[in-house]
């Protein structure tokens, strides 16, 4: 069992992102090489019954791993109607879960949020780089930890997450604190949400703080 799921991580790994595996020996020089690696397919059929868009192509977005391999695929699709300036999705949160037998559990979820803000993709004009305001990481199973940001006070936004189990029903949330805002008081999704690597230790949330000309990473572990 354990064999076949590192085979299919491995296909995964090669289907989305041609990812190169290295190894790295145990003697005490440490020699990286790449291992020499098998693979099988794994075919997932999408259905377009769901979407309001069945026109646009699904992306997977970010994967991730459960301790024993069982792989949740954060799945998106365009919502074609946005504009050139700014890049939005269908606000539905779609989770693939792939189980060690290969079956495939759907999670297509309407989370009661702010559509503009959290199925938009923020162009961080720093860094350049696209943030998603949506993450999903892996508690223990069969739970998932879902991290979007709460609008219902417009003049401060606030990070949240949610847990929900392997049925994508809503078990507990919670805000994590003020979202980032930037020296110029402009709202920029900069958090960032990790599983403890112990994950009887919950999860850990860091986020820059700014005082005066400094800027500080606040991190916060919080307890399941
Ligand atoms: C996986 O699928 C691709 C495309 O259909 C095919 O070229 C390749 O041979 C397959 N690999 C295996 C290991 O079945
Ligand atoms: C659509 O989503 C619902 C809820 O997740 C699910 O029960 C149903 O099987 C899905 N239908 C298709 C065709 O995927
Ligand atoms: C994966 O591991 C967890 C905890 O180690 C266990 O509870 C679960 O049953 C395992 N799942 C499978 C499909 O083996
Ligand atoms: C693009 O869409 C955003 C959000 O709906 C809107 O604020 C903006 O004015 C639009 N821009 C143009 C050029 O239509
Ligand atoms: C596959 O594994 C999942 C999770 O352990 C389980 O819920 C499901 O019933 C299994 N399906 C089959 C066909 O064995
Ligand atoms: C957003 O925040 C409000 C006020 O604290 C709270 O009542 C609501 O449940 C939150 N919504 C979500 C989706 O977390
Ligand atoms: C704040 O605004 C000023 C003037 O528009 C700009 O030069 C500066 O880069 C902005 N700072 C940030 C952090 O965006
Ligand atoms: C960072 O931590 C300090 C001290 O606990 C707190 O006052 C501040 O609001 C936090 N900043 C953010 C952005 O969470």
């Amino acid at each position: 069992m354990k064999t076949s799921c590192n085979l299919i991580i491995s296909c995964l790994f090669f289907i989305f992102f041609s990812f190169l595996i290295i190894s790295i020996s145990t003697e005490s020089n440490l020699h990286i090489t790449p291992s020499a690696t098998t693979y099988t397919n794994f075919t997932y059929t999408e259905s377009t019954q769901n979407t309001t868009f069945p026109q646009s192509q699904p992306y997977a977005i970010d994967i991730q791993f459960y301790d024993n391999g069982t792989t949740l695929i954060h799945l998106v699709r365009d919502d074609p109607n946005t504009n050139n300036t700014i890049h939005c999705l269908e606000p539905i949160l779609r989770i693939r879960i792939i189980h060690l037998n290969r079956t495939v559990t759907e999670i297509n979820k309407y989370l009661d949020i702010d559509p503009v803000v959290n199925y938009c993709l923020f162009n961080d004009a720093s860094t350049g780089k696209m943030m998603n305001p949506i993450s999903i990481r892996p508690l223990k199973e069969p739970f998932i930890l879902v991290s979007y940001v709460n609008t219902t006070n417009p003049s401060n936004y606030e990070d949240w997450v949610t847990v929900i189990n392997w049925n994508g029903e809503k078990l507990s949330s919670r805000s994590l604190g003020q979202s980032y805002y930037d020296a110029n008081k402009t709202w920029s999704p900069k958090s960032l949400i990790e599983i403890n690597i112990n994950k009887e230790l919950g999860f850990l949330r860091s986020v820059p703080d700014i005082k005066g000309n400094f800027e500080f990473i606040n991190c916060t572990q919080y307890l399941m």
